[in-house]
């Protein structure tokens, strides 16, 4: 069972790391539970997922994709299952900034290795700065976040 306070903590990281990251986009955000967070931290948040059953957010019921318009300074991925890679992509496209916390692996590696090839990934893509956190929580509480010049 992951930590369930995974959403606030990610979300105050998020607000932190990009002060200026206004509008962000919650992909694979599930029922809503980072853009509620994220949303009281005065951020526009749209979240993109399928869920039906949700809270009463901003949301985009579709599947994310490398297509979609882009209307963020910021995309965010929290245990995003297979749209992890895809947030950096689409960070990296757009000039955006980024912040996933992987969970399960794209491609088969387990845990360890999916995070670092996430890094190595972001670091071949012309972000400014690409790092890694830790959050104080249980479970798979890595961030791995990439920024460009503001
Ligand atoms: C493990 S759940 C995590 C949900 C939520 N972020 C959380 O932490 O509870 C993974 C979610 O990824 C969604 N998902 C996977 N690929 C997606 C994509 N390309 N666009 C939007 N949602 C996607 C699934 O529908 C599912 O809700």
């Amino acid at each position: 069972m992951a930590d369930i306070r995974r959403f606030g903590l990610f979300a105050a990281f998020c607000a932190e790391r990009f002060p200026r990251a206004l509008r962000v986009y919650d992909v694979a955000g599930g029922m809503g539970r980072l853009n509620e967070e994220l949303t009281k931290l005065g951020r526009t948040t749209t979240t993109f997922d399928v869920r039906v059953k949700r809270l009463p957010v901003r949301y985009a019921e579709r599947l994310f994709t490398l297509g979609e318009p882009c209307d963020a300074d910021l995309v965010v991925g929290l245990h995003s299952d297979g749209a992890t890679r895809l947030c950096i992509d689409y960070a990296a496209k757009h000039g955006i900034g980024f912040a996933v916390v992987p969970c399960c692996s794209e491609n088969g590696m387990s845990y360890n290795p999916w995070w670092k090839h996430l890094l190595a990934h972001a670091r071949q893509l012309g972000f400014a700065e690409v790092g890694e956190h830790e959050l104080p929580m249980a479970g798979r509480a890595r961030v791995v976040w990439g920024r460009f010049n503001d």
